[in-house]
């Protein structure tokens, strides 16, 4: 890849001084940090909607990231070594976005004047891409930040007693449409920068992975609003027992033998 670069770099331009490599090194690793994250998310969905499989099967993934099934022991610090390279990536992505941002109040009328005029869809994801990823700076720190302080605080009672008793599920309902929209349109983007799945004609690819990339959307959302439920319904039934963790139903013990 940087023989790419390389070659652009060492261009001769005859009115202009050598060209810095580094705009186009920032946009790679700004394709890059946003692809990891937009996986991650992915990997996120599935290991949060274990929940709709029962929540032993959300305690058997908790316990999984501490590693409960390799060292014998829960170890939640590792959760906060993931959450904390996963910042990381995250204010990465987030600063090389700020130049992709509307420098002030005109260039932002202007902006959504043009983009009024010209009726141009891609130019309509754009902005919606940087306004969702504005509200993700302040959505997904909080969260984050919790996740990084409280990694023993995950399991289906206790995420289920933040969701509900602790009020996060209002900020759950924006985050979740936040970084859907987000990254829906991101991986179309960046499907459509790099060239990949173009073939030999563009635009029928274009249109093709605009409707995959509402169906991975839609398909996102419904399996997010759907785990919240979940979440909401075990922590209401759980509020007069807020605080007590749950304890998988194989460890449980019998009534009769908790008398004993
Ligand atoms: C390693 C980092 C992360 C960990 C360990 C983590 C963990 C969790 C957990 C355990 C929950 C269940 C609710 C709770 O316990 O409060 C949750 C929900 C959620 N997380 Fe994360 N998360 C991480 C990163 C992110 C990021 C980067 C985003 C988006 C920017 C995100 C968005 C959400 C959303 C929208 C929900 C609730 C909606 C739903 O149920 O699908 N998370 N997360």
């Amino acid at each position: 890849m940087s023989t790419n670069l390389d070659a652009i770099a060492a261009m001769d331009f005859p009115h202009h001084e050598r060209k810095s490599r580094w705009p186009a090194r920032l946009d790679l690793i700004q394709s890059a940090s946003g692809l990891s994250l937009g996986l991650f998310m992915w990997g996120h969905m599935v290991f949060v909607s274990s929940i709709l499989l029962g929540s032993d099967a959300m305690w058997t993934v908790t316990k999984f990231f501490e590693g409960y099934f390799f060292f014998g022991k829960s170890h939640p610090w590792i959760v906060s070594v993931v959450v904390a390279m996963i910042f990381t990536l995250f204010i990465v992505h987030a600063f090389l976005a700020l130049r992709k941002f509307p420098i002030n109040y005109r260039e932002y009328r202007n902006f959504r004047g043009h983009m009024k005029v010209m009726q141009h869809e891609d130019t309509s994801l754009w902005f919606w891409q940087v306004f969702t990823g504005f509200a993700l700076f302040f959505l997904g720190s909080v969260h984050l930040y919790i996740m990084l302080t409280h990694p023993d605080g995950i399991g289906p009672y206790e995420s289920a007693d933040r969701v509900w008793t602790d009020y996060m599920w209002p900020l759950y309902i924006l985050l979740l449409l936040a970084v859907e929209f987000h990254g829906g349109i991101g991986l179309y983007r960046l499907a459509v920068k790099w060239g990949w799945f173009s073939g030999s004609d563009p635009n029928a690819a274009r249109k093709q992975l605009k409707r995959v990339k509402w169906a991975i959307t839609v398909v996102f959302l419904v399996l997010g609003f759907t785990t919240l439920g979940a979440y909401i319904k075990i922590g209401i039934d759980h509020a007069p027992n807020y605080g007590e963790r749950y304890v998988p139903t194989w460890q449980q013990k019998a009534p009769q033998e908790q008398s004993r």
